[in-house]
Parts: C-alpha cells; structure tokens; sequence
C-alpha cells in the first residue's frame, strides 16, 4: 500500500506531480532548445555543459539508486534537447582526500557546476574555497553541510530530504496500526512494546534527527514504546545484522520492532532474524531503495518511508543546469532561502493480507 505525502513543491496541489514533473521537464527542454536555437557564440556554448558529481561511497544503496535516477534523467534531457551533458560520476569510496582531489580535478576540467555528496559534512571549507575561487557553483546532496559554511557564498545549494518529516512518517506507520490493531504492535500483549534502534552515522544530520523524531512521535501518539537497545550500524547492511544477532541473543523473545534509521540496516535486521529463525518482529525503515519496497511487499518489512528518486534526480539536474548556465531555475523548483531544496517522500506500507503471524 503506497501513501501520497510529500514535501516537494510541485506536489503540493496534491495529485499533480506527474503533470507537473512532466512541465518541469518540458521547461528544461525548452530552455535548453531557446538557447541553443537563439544564434550566436553563447548559442553554441551552451551545447555541452559539465558536471562533476561525486559520491561519499559508491556502494550506498540509496545514493546507488539516486545514481541510477540522474544517469536517466541525464539521457532524458540530453535526447529532448540535443545539449550534451558531460557528467562525469566519481565515488570518493569513504574518502574526504580522495573527494577533495576529485573536485581539483572537476574544476580543472572546466566542470560548469559541481555536484557533492560530501564524505565528511562538516569538512567542506576547502571545497568550498576552490569552487569559490573558480567561480563554479555547488550543488550539495543527501550530507548536509552547516548552515555557516552553506551561508559563505551564493552559489551554494542543498538538495536533501527532510529527515524530521521522514521520522514523522515512520513514526506514523506504526501509531496507526497500533490504533487499529494494537495485538499486531504489542506482540506479548504486556501493555508496552519493546523496541531497538539502529542509528546511520553518529555525524549525519539524518540519523540524529532520525532517531529523535520517530520515537518522540510514536509517544506523542500514546504508543507505549520502551527501549531495549540501540547501536549505531552506520547505514550497513552487514553492521545491522552484527548487532541484530548480538540483540536477539541477549534479549530473547522480547524484541517486538526494529526502528531503522534506513532500510539498508532494516534488512540486515532481517538478515539476522533469518538465521535465527525469529519472525514475529516489526520493523520500520526509511529510504524506500528497491530492495527496501521490496521487502514490504513480501511482508518482512511493516513500512518505509520512500523519498521520491525521480524527483531528486529532476530536480538536481534542474538546479546544476540551471546554475551551469546562470539561468533562473526551472518552473516548479523553488527555492528555500534560496538555497536549500527538500524532495517529497511517500509512506509505503505492508498490505493487511502480508502480516506475518506470530509463531
Ligand atoms: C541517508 C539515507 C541512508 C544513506 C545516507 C548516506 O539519507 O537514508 O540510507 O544513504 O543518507 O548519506
């Protein structure tokens, strides 16, 4: 069962984000095509654009499957309007040195507008004074730098996800089905539901906030929750599962959901689960990556909190291209302070019929 919610501008009307990404891209297409069309030596420059994307570590699931997005979009854009698109994707590996010389490297290239899934959020200064100093504006994503590095120059921009409003949504998922079916919640029917966490990375503004926020709203809402545990397994699927084996010893039969900070580790959780033979657990993820959805909709996951990877993808090439060009924004992107944009995000959850019963 999927959920319209969403954050993103162009949905706000509710219903219309098909219509509406459909503008956005004719918009893009549109531009592009005037410009070109429109004669003369900058006619010709804007024919080809660079753009150097470079991921904090290639093998994230999600930021895999926003890769995937941007690399379609980027085809999509390029057949619409004939203007090449030089981007050109590095994974840092984990590495902030090796991120930081990709981006030496991008600028030195010529890159129109660079685009950085920062390895180390709050280490961003030479970054940003090396595209500074080139004159080359900075799309941020998915790791958010600090407001005062983000207020140092006018050519930077954040597109991310809104981590309160997903832990909100997971939160949700679970209230409602404690309203409506509290015995599927309270597994030992004991009047509390006892819970473990796991935490992405202790820096990433996601988890921290993640963490607060889905707890805070489940007792907002009168859901008797209480901690057994909680690890940090930074977004891995492997760390998960580690620790999941660690807490199911230690704590048998007791643990009666699993609060992920993603579905990466929410699925390891699971890992774990399958090779000790326990079934009768909640688990709640965020993300909504393939694997993710495809977890709920064989029943091992109660829900996900999916942000929206078309839209992320559209509208990070819509800002790049955008500013690559120093034009004004596509129709439908707008701006938070002028710099921050956050993408609209679904609740998708397990159908009725998936519930796995107890033993
Ligand atoms: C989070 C996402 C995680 C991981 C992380 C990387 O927003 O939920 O799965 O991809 O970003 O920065």
């Amino acid at each position: 069962m999927k959920e319209r919610y969403s954050k993103g501008v162009w949905d706000s009307g509710g219903g219309l984000r098909g219509a509406c990404r459909r503008a956005l891209l004719f918009c893009l297409a549109a531009c592009a095509v005037l410009t070109a069309c429109g004669g003369g030596k900058e006619a010709q420059e804007v024919e080809s654009l660079r753009i150097g994307v470079s991921l904090y570590r290639g093998d994230d699931t999600f930021i895999n499957n926003i890769r995937s997005e941007l690399e379609q979009k980027a085809k999509e854009y390029e057949q619409e309007t004939g203007v090449r698109l030089h981007m050109d994707i590095q994974d840092a590996k984990g590495s902030q040195n090796t991120q930081n010389n990709q981006v030496e490297r991008f600028i030195s290239l010529g890159c129109d507008v660079l685009c950085i899934n920062m390895v180390d959020r709050t280490n961003v200064s030479l970054i940003i004074d090396k595209a500074m100093a080139a004159g080359v504006p900075v799309l941020f994503f998915n790791r958010q730098p600090v407001e005062e590095d983000m207020n140092r120059w006018d050519q930077l921009y954040y597109l991310g996800v809104d981590p309160k409003e997903s832990a909100v949504l997971q939160g949700e998922i679970l209230v409602d089905l404690y309203r409506e079916h509290p015995e599927q919640v309270d597994l030992n029917g004991d009047g509390v539901i006892s819970y473990v966490q796991l935490e992405g990375e202790s820096s990433h503004q996601d988890a921290l906030i993640r963490t607060e926020w889905s707890v805070r709203t489940m007792r907002d809402n009168g859901v008797p929750v209480e901690k057994l545990t909680g690890g940090i397994a930074n977004w891995e699927r492997s760390q998960a599962s580690a620790l999941m084996e660690q807490w199911l010893e230690k704590y048998p039969d007791q643990i009666e959901l699993v609060i992920s900070n993603n579905d990466d580790m929410a699925l390891g959780a699971i890992d774990a689960m399958d090779r000790a033979g326990v079934r009768d657990i909640n688990l709640l993820g965020i993300d909504g990556t393939v694997p993710g959805i495809e977890a709920v909709d064989s029943g091992k996951l109660l829900g996900t909190v999916a942000s929206d990877k078309e839209e992320f993808a559209e509208v990070m090439l819509g800002i790049a291209i955008a500013k690559a060009k120093g034009e004004p924004l596509p129709d439908g992107i707008t701006l938070e302070e002028g710099k921050y944009y956050w993408c609209g995000q679904d609740v998708v959850k397990r159908d009725e019929d998936k519930v796995i019963k107890n033993k």
